[in-house]
C-alpha cells in the first residue's frame, strides 16, 4: 500500500519534471513564458551522439508563412523580403532540420496599445523554448529552431512554429521594390526582418528591470501569478524561478570576465519553499537583493557587459560588447542587442538595437567595408555558432543536454580557464532529489 502510494507520488513528480522543460511563448509580443506540458521521452537514448545530418540542399531551410492584411501588392513585397532574409541565413547557417516562421504583418494598434504599436516596426521571438543543462552546469532555455538542430534521437513535442514574428503594416517600411528611393523618414524592411530573425533564432534573453521606480535588474522569472508570487510546482519543478537563455551563458563582465550567470545564481538562493514572491518586501531587503542593484548599474554603464564567444583566449579582446549604454535601462533595448556606439559603423551593426532611417541595408554594408555575408556579421556569426548554430567553419558546434537525466557529479569542478569565467558556487541541479525529499519530510 505505502509502496505503491509513493511511486504514484514518483511518477506524479517525475512527470511533471519532464514537462517542466518546455516554455512556451504565447502569440503575444508582449506575453511571458509559461511552462507548458510537453512529453519529451526521457528512457536515456539521448546519450547517443548520432551524426548529424547535412541536407543536400539550404533550399526552404526557413519556410515562412505569411498572414498579411494589405493589399496584393504590398503582401507579395513583404513576402518577397522575408524570403530573401531566409535565404541568406541558410546560406551563412546549415540547418538540417527546417525552420517553420509564421510570420504577421498587420496593424500592430489593433492588438497592441498605442505607447507600444506606435514605435515598434516588427518584433520577433522563439514560440517555444526548452530547459537544457549547458557544460557550466546551469540550465538554460533554448530556443527550438536550435534545438531542432541538435537531432536527439527522443524529441519532444515541437510547437508547429519555430519563431513568431509580428510587423507593423503601419511601420512605414521601405521595400526594395518600391518604385521610390528610400525617404529619409523610411526604415528598410530588410534590415529589420534579418535583425528580428537572428532574435527568433535565439540572440535573445529575458533580463528585465525590478520595480516600478527601477531599482534592480533580475532575470526573467517564469511564470508569475497574478499576486506575482512564482508557483509553487514550478518552483519544486525549476531548481529556481530565475531562469537564463542560452545567450546569458557567454555574458560576462567586461571588467574581469566574471559570467553574468554568478549574478543569476545569488539571486535564486533567495528563493526557497517559503520565499516564492519575487516581489516581496523581503526580496528587497535581502542581501541578495544587492545582486540586482549591480546588475542595473551594469546594465546601465557602457562597455560593461559582453559576449565571449567560445574558445577565446581573452575577454579583453574578443568579446563583443553589449548595449549597456541606455540610461535608464531599457527592457528589451538593453543588454540584449550589441553596442550601438561600438558596432553602428561596422560590419556587425545588424543586431544594434535601432536602425536608421534613410539608409538602406546594401548602403550600410557598402559603406562598411562590403562584408560577404551582407547583414550578418563576422561577429554576429561566431557568436552564433557559439550558441551551436553550423556553419562551414563550425561544423560540430556545442551540444547542449536535455535536462531530464541528473547531471553529473562533477559538476562543481572548476571552470574552463580559456574564458576567465570566475564561478566558483555552481550548485548542484539534481531537481529530483530535491523534490523527492520535500515530499518525504511532509
Ligand atoms: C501566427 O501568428 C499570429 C499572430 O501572432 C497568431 O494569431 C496565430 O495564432 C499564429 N499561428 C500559429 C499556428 O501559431
Ligand atoms: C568583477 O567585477 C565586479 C564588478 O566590478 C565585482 O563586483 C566582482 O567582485 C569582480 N569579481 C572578481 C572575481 O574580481
Ligand atoms: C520554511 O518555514 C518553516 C516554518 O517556519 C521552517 O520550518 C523551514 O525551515 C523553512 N524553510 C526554509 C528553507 O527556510
Ligand atoms: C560587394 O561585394 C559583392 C560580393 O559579395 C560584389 O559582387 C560587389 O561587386 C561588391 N561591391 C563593391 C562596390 O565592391
Ligand atoms: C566530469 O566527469 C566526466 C566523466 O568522468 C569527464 O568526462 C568530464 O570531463 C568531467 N568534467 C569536468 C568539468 O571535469
Amino acid at each position: 500500500m505505502k509502496i505503491s502510494f509513493i511511486i504514484f507520488l514518483l511518477k506524479t513528480f517525475l512527470i511533471s519534471y519532464i514537462s517542466a522543460q518546455c516554455f512556451q511563448h504565447p502569440n503575444n509580443i508582449l506575453a511571458s513564458l509559461e511552462n507548458v506540458e510537453c512529453i519529451w521521452d526521457s528512457n536515456g537514448k539521448n546519450d547517443l551522439i548520432v551524426p548529424r545530418e547535412i541536407p543536400s540542399t539550404t533550399e526552404d531551410m526557413i519556410k515562412i508563412q505569411l498572414n498579411c492584411d494589405s493589399d496584393y501588392v504590398t503582401c507579395e513585397k513583404v513576402l518577397k523580403e522575408f524570403n530573401k532574409a531566409a535565404n541568406l541565413i541558410s546560406s551563412i547557417f546549415i540547418f538540417n532540420t527546417q525552420i517553420k516562421v509564421n510570420v504577421s504583418y498587420y496593424d500592430l494598434c489593433k492588438v497592441y496599445p498605442a505607447n507600444i504599436c506606435t514605435n515598434l516596426g516588427g518584433a520577433a521571438y522563439p514560440t517555444q523554448f526548452y530547459l537544457f543543462q549547458d557544460d557550466d552546469g546551469m540550465s538554460r532555455l533554448y530556443p527550438q529552431s536550435l534545438v531542432k538542430q541538435f537531432q536527439f534521437p527522443n524529441t519532444p513535442n515541437y510547437n508547429e512554429f519555430d519563431i513568431n514574428a509580428e510587423f507593423n503594416s503601419k511601420g512605414g517600411f521601405w521595400f526594395e521594390d518600391d518604385a521610390n528611393a528610400i525617404r529619409p523618414d523610411q526604415g528598410d524592411i530588410y534590415w529589420t526582418i534579418c535583425h528580428e530573425l537572428m532574435h527568433g533564432l535565439g540572440f535573445y534573453n529575458g533580463w528585465m528591470g525590478y520595480g516600478t521606480n527601477l531599482i534592480g535588474v533580475i532575470p526573467m522569472p517564469i511564470s508569475i501569478n497574478p499576486d506575482e508570487s512564482v508557483t509553487r510546482n514550478n518552483f519544486l519543478s525549476m531548481q529556481s524561478p530565475l531562469v537564463e537563455f542560452m545567450m546569458d551563458r557567454y555574458t560576462i563582465l567586461l571588467s574581469n570576465g566574471t559570467q553574468i550567470s554568478l549574478y543569476t545564481q545569488q539571486l535564486n538562493t533567495f528563493f526557497n519553499e517559503n520565499n516564492t514572491n519575487i516581489f516581496d518586501d523581503s526580496f528587497i531587503s535581502s542581501p541578495q537583493f544587492e545582486f540586482a542593484k549591480n546588475l542595473l548599474i551594469l546594465a546601465s554603464t557602457p562597455n560593461s557587459l559582453g559576449l565571449l564567444p567560445r574558445n577565446s583566449k581573452n575577454f579583453l579582446t574578443d568579446s563583443i560588447i553589449l548595449e549597456t549604454s541606455l540610461s535608464p535601462f531599457e527592457q528589451g533595448s538593453s543588454l540584449n542587442h550589441v553596442d550601438y556606439k561600438s558596432y553602428i559603423n561596422t560590419n556587425d551593426f545588424l543586431m544594434t538595437y535601432k536602425i536608421i532611417d534613410g539608409i538602406t541595408t546594401d548602403q550600410m554594408i557598402l559603406s562598411n567595408g562590403n562584408y560577404s555575408g551582407g547583414p550578418i556579421g563576422p561577429k554576429l556569426k561566431q557568436i552564433m555558432e557559439t550558441f551551436g548554430y553550423t556553419t562551414v567553419d563550425n561544423p560540430n558546434p556545442y551540444r547542449p543536454q536535455p535536462l531530464f537525466k541528473p547531471p553529473p557529479g562533477n559538476l562543481t569542478s572548476e571552470p574552463k580557464a580559456n574564458s576567465g569565467y570566475k564561478i566558483n558556487i555552481i550548485r548542484n541541479l539534481n531537481i529530483l532529489i530535491i523534490i523527492v525529499s520535500l515530499y518525504l519530510r511532509k
